[in-house]
């Protein structure tokens, strides 16, 4: 990223299916591949206070006890990624909620099975975003620096 203020955040998580299924180093290197930069990234218990905090906007809809005890069920992994409008551009990468109706070739329709096991959490917009990021991350445990892509993405 050339431009300092063009520093946009987003939040991944990689739920247990991607545990399970051992498919974090194949979803991770499809997050890298799009040029991407890992500014945060850790193995975390997804306690029920955490993960109501993270879901909020979930809590009065019908799945959300199934949420809470799939998403808790073995450790996730969750990450920050930076980069030019990385909200958008990872939520394209990843697709649709619904494994089904996710895009040929997007991260969920290769690999996801149902809706809830839908393998990987991306933000929705940059406010949620910082909210989420806020939940997990402390800011010493994200990075600033540079790679050398920074001077040719735009
Ligand atoms: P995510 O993008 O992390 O946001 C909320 C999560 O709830 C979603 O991915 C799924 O894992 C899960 N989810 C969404 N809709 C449903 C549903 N109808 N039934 C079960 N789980 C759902």
């Amino acid at each position: 990223m050339s431009e300092q203020n063009n520093k946009e955040r987003t939040l991944i998580i990689l739920k247990p299916d991607a545990i399970q299924r051992k498919l974090v180093g194949k979803i991770i290197t499809r997050l890298e591949d799009k040029g991407f930069k890992i500014v945060g990234l850790k193995m975390i218990h997804m306690t029920q206070e955490l993960a109501k905090k993270h879901y909020e906007a979930h809590i009065n809809k019908p799945f959300f006890d199934s949420l809470l005890n799939f998403i808790s069920s073995t450790p996730v992994i969750v990450m920050v990624l930076e980069g030019v409008d990385v909200v958008n551009q990872i939520r394209k990468l990843v697709g649709a909620t619904d494994c089904k109706k996710a895009d040929v070739g997007t991260i969920r329709f290769d690999f996801g099975l149902s809706i809830q096991n839908n393998l990987i959490h991306a933000s929705e917009t940059v406010n949620d975003a910082n909210r989420e990021i806020s939940i997990f991350f402390n800011q010493n445990e994200l990075f600033d620096y540079k790679l050398l892509l920074d001077e040719i993405i735009s």
